[in-house]
């Protein structure tokens, strides 16, 4: 059987991504230029600047990742490219970049979720088995998704206003961190307690649904009200309890899925994927578990790639779906 090149392209944030993959499991090249040192002074991601730098970024992150894996446009099978959910101008660099190259190279074209590319991360660390439950834990996004095969995404939980990575961001903000918070606020966490006593949110009982917004009200008011009162926040501490509490709810909804749908194998994805307690808890949680098998991706595949791009796209591509001249950037699409 002759083997299959994927090159996937990934500009739905504040990262230009581009990767090849062999036979859907292996990483031949892969190159991220990260845009995160232009957002940091306005706390967040400025969608205009993002297209911006997407389109001063492109051209070089593709020629980048040809010349790491010594091959050519040609050598490839298909072009996957991330249509959505993100910032539309962002989507629209990478979609019209990928339409370009389909179009030059005659190029089957083919267009990615960019939470099944997040999903499929894992897939580059190890095969997946199915059913399978996957963590999806991200800047944008916090899910609970169940699939039965490849492809098929069913979502059994999610949240019902902040995603666990935006609450990252927004308790760093508050502790005066820099973006993106989240690692900032995983390292504080480490060297302090768990003491504040902030809420768990767990809604109704037997709901896969998360709330964060409510913690992180709570984060807020604990800071305001210790300066009323000229008390003094110890930063560690504030930062051990709210992690304390996110990963104590997300693992324990996690294991309870995983142990009602029956599933072999759980995949953690998304940027706080990388999270050290999250990382942690989880493993602690599956050891017990001996028929479900815990993967945990590397943390450079955990943040936006396009590695994990082209890894969903293998799977589209081998199933035969394909895009048209037509395909779209689409900021709110569903799985
Ligand atoms: O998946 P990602 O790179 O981009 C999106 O698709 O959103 O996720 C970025 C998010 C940010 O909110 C960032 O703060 C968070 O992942 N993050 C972390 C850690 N590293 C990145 N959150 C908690 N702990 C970390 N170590
Ligand atoms: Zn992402």
């Amino acid at each position: 059987k002759k083997d299959t090149y994927i090159f996937g392209i990934e500009t739905s944030c504040d990262e230009t991504a581009a990767a090849i993959i062999k036979n859907g499991t292996e990483i031949v090249s892969s190159v991220v230029s990260s845009q995160i040192e232009s957002h940091k002074r306005f706390g967040g991601v400025v969608p205009e600047i993002a297209s911006r730098h997407h389109v001063e970024q492109i051209i070089s992150v593709l020629n980048e990742t040809l010349e790491q894996a010594g091959l050519t446009f040609s050598d490839m099978n298909a072009i996957a490219v991330t249509k959505g959910p993100g910032l539309v101008g962002a989507l629209l660099i990478g979609v019209n970049a990928a339409k370009a190259i389909a179009f030059a190279h005659n190029l089957p074209l083919i267009g990615v979720h960019h939470i099944a590319g997040h999903i499929y991360a894992n897939r580059l660390v190890k095969e997946m088995t199915f059913p399978l439950l996957s963590l999806v834990v991200s800047g944008g996004h916090t899910e609970l998704v169940y699939m039965k095969e490849h492809g098929l995404f069913k979502v059994i939980g999610e949240t019902r206003d902040d995603a666990a990575g935006e609450a990252y961001d927004k308790v760093a903000r508050t502790l005066h961190l820099p973006y993106p918070g989240g690692p900032h606020i995983d390292r504080l966490a480490a060297e302090g307690q768990d003491i504040y006593g902030l809420p768990r949110v767990r809604l109704e009982e037997g709901s896969y649904d998360f709330s964060f917004s409510g913690l992180k009200s709570a984060v807020i008011n604990t800071v305001h009200n210790a300066e009323q009162r000229g008390e003094i926040i110890i930063p560690e501490n504030l930062a051990a309890s709210f992690q304390a509490s996110v990963v104590e709810v997300l693992t324990e909804k996690t294991v309870r899925a995983a142990k009602e749908y029956n599933v072999k194998q759980v995949l953690l994805s998304g940027g706080v994927a990388a999270n050290k307690g999250l990382r942690a808890a989880l493993e602690k949680a599956f050891d017990d578990l001996n028929n479900i098998d815990l993967v945990i991706p590397p943390l450079s595949l955990c943040t936006d790639n396009a590695a994990m791009i082209a890894a969903a796209g293998t799977v589209l591509y081998e199933q035969g779906k394909r895009d048209g001249m037509d395909m779209n950037g689409h900021p709110g699409l569903d799985i």
